[in-house]
């Protein structure tokens, strides 16, 4: 987890893949969406997938986030992997039209060796847990 459009006083961001353009180094992300949070590499062993892991990891990050005083997270998903979309839309993550292009050498969920990965940015709104309402 990181944030978007880190400054020069914050730490770099992990290391990724090739041209610069993967997850939180996207600049179309970076002049979108200044200062967001963004989780990355969100995988779970295939075997297993399906049990909650995936949902506990980003329900853990959004914490952390929330922790250090945001309230917007996003992350990036393959315009092709449907069922992880799914999976963050039912987690309240939306769409708001932030799109960018990943160039590394990658298995996708189906094992096929590809190069280029087309994103969509999905977003969400974080709300402060109910017993700190109302809190200084
Ligand atoms: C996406 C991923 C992290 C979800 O982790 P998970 O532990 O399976 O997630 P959960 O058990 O909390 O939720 C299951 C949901 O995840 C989604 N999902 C996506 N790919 C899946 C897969 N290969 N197997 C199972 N669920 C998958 C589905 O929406 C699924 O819901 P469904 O069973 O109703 O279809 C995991 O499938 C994974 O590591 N996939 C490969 C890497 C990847 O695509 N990462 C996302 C990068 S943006």
């Amino acid at each position: 987890m990181h944030r978007v459009g880190s400054g020069p006083s914050e730490p770099e961001a992990p290391s990724q893949p090739s041209s610069g353009l993967a997850g939180g180094l996207a600049t179309e992300v970076r002049s979108a969406l200044p200062g967001c949070m963004e989780i990355n590499n969100v995988n779970v062993d295939p075997g297993y997938r399906g049990q909650g892991l995936g949902t506990a990891l980003i329900h853990a990050a959004e914490i952390r986030v929330r922790s250090r005083g945001h309230s917007r997270v996003g992350l990036g998903v393959d315009e092709d992997n449907r069922r992880a979309a799914q999976l963050y839309q039912r987690l309240g993550y939306r769409d708001r039209g932030v799109r960018y292009v990943s160039r590394y050498a990658y298995a996708d969920d189906q094992g096929t060796d590809r190069d280029v990965e087309a994103n969509r940015f999905l977003i969400k709104e974080l709300v402060a847990p109910a017993d700190s309402a109302g809190q200084a």
